[in-house]
């Protein structure tokens, strides 16, 4: 766009300084040189004023002087240059008549028209001459003086240069009219090129008494003639004749006037003849050869006229002059204004040619924006086809891979059935002294297969999803390698595989996500003892490096390897090794290489004698996000090992159905429930729930423990465990969610809604029993602390509701401390729960009975006042709710071993 319009201003600008320049453009002018030979007398400038005038008034002709300076080589350099410049006409006034022949010839060759004034040049290779008749000049004079003395007189004839053809032939003239008057006596004397007589002159002068006439070859040789005449007192004696005629100051006419000159013949310069007749040979006229220019005899009779008419001419040519100045101010004016036009025109045009070319450009760009808006709107319809089909594909995609996902977590709850069957023979089998048979194993370790691989599934699509967030926590490395090889140790000592675990540094510790890290550890370790055959070598080493701040972690056996062409691609997702002839589904390593990533670490495969996988973390935390970090996992998800423990659940001795703890399990698999049922309903005292009637029966039965599913029929897991810990009369219990939900937002959500534990499906049983005997023991460590604590109940030493609920009971009790007749029924109502439900409450927290409570709550109080107030022990009595004094001192001596009365005393 921008060159396009420098462009169009360019030839604009061209355009109008060409225009500019065509109005003084010098190539159509006709251009006439003319070679002046001599320089310094009045008739030769007269000659040069004389042309110029006429020039003037052609504004075609461009006419351009040269002068010679009386020198003949100057004059034949001036017409060559003439030649060379290719002038239109040249005049030529020769200074000598033989020496400028051959240039005038060349002239003429060259086909330039040559024009010849005044004097002549002995060639006829000239266009046309312009000149009087010199004989005429000399007759004239001849003629006057014949006729003034009557044919008698002295005559002195002053001649110039004889070389030249005025020279020679005014004296011809002079001679052959003389020479016919036998009484006229001529003697001829030179003069120098300046106009001076000769010496001889002046010796006439003196010798000759009676000298008539002097005649001189022009006015200026004449008028020196008589200055010297004058010096000797004979001016007045003698008449002078001159030649020329000019009219002005030192003119010969205004000498004639002056009595200086007798007479004058006058010889004009032919000056404007000249240029008139080189425009007619322009013009292609055609002209005579030889021009001549009349000449006449001027003597006192005549000069005044001729110098009038003269004078005439003159003030016209100056009138001309003037009028020729004013025309060319006018030019010059019209010339400027005439630029100054083209100028604007031109800026016209650019600016006509701008607003064009805006207008044009707008309608390019608008036709073009049309174009691209179709074209955008086109692509915008096929983006929106190819998003729709795409959306279309994601949801029908998405459809499966949730039909999968769904499908895969609903493996979980048969495998868990079967892996605790599994489990629960073995220990049944071992309590029996029977070893455990392979065909147990084998299921075992295949459902254990079976569940990893649904796992890897699963954690392969949490992937995709970028569901995982690191949860990384400090860890010591060498413990937690620990942890997790002690699963491979049996598999080791069966395949007597030499497996051992090394670190330059025990107490090294590492952010990890230990959940994510187990896996690939995991992993790691499944295909090395999948690869390693019999009495090979399997080692974990640990190396801190310091000057990296990282640790590298050697993963290594002696194993078949890996061919060195397909090591770039263990770690894609399917990798099928070529070598690998046993089931695998390929994702394990791809997922172990995310996890590591995931830690900002890398992971990289050597194979050589073996394979060596080596896990690069950083150690500290500045990788880490800051949300990437946790201070301690609040709770493990229980490590899944894939072979089976020799251990089993530790055989518990039926209690006493009194003794025994509660347990309410919210599960809708029934299958899963009669098991779970079947196993602990030894040692618990078990109830359960499909889900539809959860809530009720936790508020009906106010068990000890709660184990609750999360995908139940009306209200989800979350929803239960939130509205039970929600109420005071339930909000005690502690609740394990139990899950085949193993993603990090259910894990979230557990604990927002108050649960305790999170185990996933498929779990451990010696896990469950385990987790549900902690929570247990925690419960009475709380109750301990709450029994010895009664009264002072620290902020944050229970949960919010139980702390809240604690405190409304307490006030109550000593409101009403004085109120012998305050049931526990009152209390329920005023607490707005039932009286079963506060009996269990009080029972959970407290780990004694309502009544036991309110009794301690009384003893308390009158400890208190027995040493602080001069009450007797019966006032004391009624003052806390006892309604007998010797009931209260029974009660008083029970509790502290000591009598009231004895307290009182110390
Ligand atoms: C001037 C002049 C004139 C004369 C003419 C002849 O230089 O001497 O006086 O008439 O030249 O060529």
């Amino acid at each position: 766009m921008l060159r396009k319009l420098s462009y169009i201003i360019l030839i604009s600008c061209t355009l109008s300084l060409n225009s500019c320049r065509l109005g003084d453009d010098e190539k159509d002018k006709i251009a006439i040189g003319f070679s002046q030979s001599i320089n310094n007398d009045i008739w030769r400038k007269s000659m040069d004023h004389a042309m110029e005038v006429e020039a003037s008034l052609h504004p075609e002709v461009s006419l351009t002087i040269y002068n010679a300076n009386r020198k003949a080589k100057n004059q034949i350099r001036d017409i060559d240059k003439m030649i060379e410049q290719n002038v239109d006409v040249i005049i030529v006034a020769p200074y000598e008549s033989d020496s400028i022949v051959p240039v005038i010839e060349k002239a003429r060759a060259k086909g330039i028209p040559v024009i010849i004034v005044d004097r002549k040049a002995n060639t006829s290779e000239y266009t046309a001459f312009l000149g009087a008749d010199n004989l005429e000049v000399g007759r004239l004079a001849g003629k006057h003086i014949a006729s003034k003395s009557n044919g008698s007189a002295n005559v002195i004839e002053i001649n110039a240069d004889l070389n030249t053809s005025p020279g020679l032939e005014r004296s011809l003239g002079f001679k052959q009219i003389l020479k016919q008057y036998p009484g006229i006596k001529v003697i001829t004397v030179d003069s120098d090129n300046f106009g001076h007589p000769k010496g001889n002159y002046i010796k006439l002068l003196d010798s000759l008494p009676n000298i008539d006439y002097i005649y001189g070859f022009n006015d200026i040789i004449a008028y020196n003639a008589w200055k010297i005449a004058k010096s000797k007192g004979l001016e007045k004696k003698i008449k002078f004749i001159g030649v020329d005629g000019l009219n002005g100051p030192f003119g010969g006419i205004q000498l004639v006037k002056d009595g200086t000159l007798e007479s004058t013949i006058l010889y004009p310069t032919g000056g404007s003849e000249a240029i008139k007749l080189a425009l007619k040979i322009l013009n292609n006229e055609i002209v005579p050869k030889n021009n001549k220019l009349n000449t006449i005899l001027i003597d006192s009779l005549n000069a005044d006229i001729m110098s009038n008419q003269f004078d005439k001419i003159t003030i016209q040519q100056s009138d001309i002059e003037q009028q020729q100045s004013v025309i060319k101010n006018q030019e010059r004016k019209y010339s400027t204004q005439n630029n100054l036009l083209k100028l604007l025109t031109s800026l016209f045009v650019i600016v006509l040619s701008l607003a064009i070319y805006s207008v044009y450009s707008r309608i390019i760009i608008s036709r073009k924006k049309q174009e691209l808006e179709e074209t955008n709107k086109k692509i915008k319809n096929q983006k929106n086809e190819i998003k729709r089909f795409s959306n279309e594909l994601k949801q029908s995609n998405e459809a499966r891979l949730n039909f999968f996902t769904g499908l895969s977590h609903e493996f979980k709850t048969p495998l868990t059935l079967i892996l605790s069957s599994v489990e629960s023979l073995e220990a049944e089998l071992k309590n029996k002294g029977i070893s455990v048979t392979k065909e147990i194993n084998l299921m075992y370790n295949n459902s254990r297969r079976l569940l990893r691989l649904i796992n890897q599934l699963l954690d392969y699509r949490k992937m995709e999803d970028h569901k995982f967030t690191l949860r990384a926590s400090k860890t010591n490395l060498l413990d937690f390698s620990n942890s997790i090889i002690s699963d491979f140790d049996r598999e080791a000592k069966k395949k007597n595989i030499n497996f051992s675990l090394t670190t330059n540094n025990s107490e090294l510790e590492v952010y990890l996500d230990r959940n994510l890290m187990d896996k690939v550890y995991f992993n790691l370790l499944s295909n090395a003892f999948k690869f390693t055959p019999e009495k090979g070598k399997i080692s974990i080493i640990i190396k801190e490096d310091k000057t990296n701040n990282s640790v590298k972690i050697h993963f290594k056996d002696t194993g078949i390897g890996i061919p060195d062409n397909e090591l770039g691609e263990v770690f894609n997702a399917f990798y099928q090794g070529s070598n690998n002839y046993r089931n695998s589904s390929g994702i394990g390593l791809h997922l172990s290489k995310s996890f590591v990533e995931l830690h900002k670490g890398s992971i990289e495969i050597h194979s050589k004698n073996g394979a060596e996988f080596i896990i690069t973390l950083l150690l500290g935390t500045a990788h880490l996000d800051e949300k990437e970090i946790i201070k301690e996992p609040v709770l493990d998800f229980v490590h899944q090992s894939d072979y089976l423990d020799s251990e089993v659940i530790q055989k518990v001795e039926p209690q006493n159905t009194e003794d025994k703890y509660s347990i309410l399990y919210i599960e809708d698999n029934k299958d899963l429930l009669d098991f779970i049922s079947h196993k602990f309903s030894t040692e618990y005292t078990f109830f359960s729930s499909d889900g539809t009637d959860a809530v009720e029966k936790a508020l009906e039965l106010i068990p000890d423990i709660i184990i609750c599913d999360l995908n139940l029929p009306e209200m989800n897991g979350f929803q239960i465990c939130e509205r039970l810990k929600k109420d005071l009369r339930t909000s005690h219990i502690p609740t394990i969610i139990l899950t085949a939900s193993d993603d990090q937002d259910s894990y979230l959500k557990a604990l927002d809604s108050g649960a305790d534990i999170f185990l996933t499906k498929p779990f451990n049983l010696k896990v469950l029993a385990q987790s549900i005997k902690g929570l247990l023991f925690n419960r009475e460590k709380l109750r301990f602390y709450y029994t010895n604590n009664i009264v002072n109940i620290e902020e944050g030493s229970f949960g919010v509701s139980e702390q809240d609920f604690l405190k409304k009971l307490n006030e109550l009790i000593c409101k009403n401390l004085e109120n012998s007749a305050y049931t526990v029924e009152d209390l329920a109502r005023d607490l707005s729960i039932s009286r079963v439900q506060l009996y269990r409450k009080v029972k959970a927290i407290l780990g004694i009975s309502i009544s036991d409570h309110i009794n301690n709550m009384r003893l308390d109080k009158s400890k208190e006042l027995l040493k602080k107030s001069n009450q007797t022990i019966s006032e004391v009595a009624y003052a806390v709710g006892f309604s007998s004094p010797n009931y209260f001192s029974t009660s008083f001596k029970n509790k502290f071993g000591i009598s009231p009365t004895e307290f009182k005393n110390i």
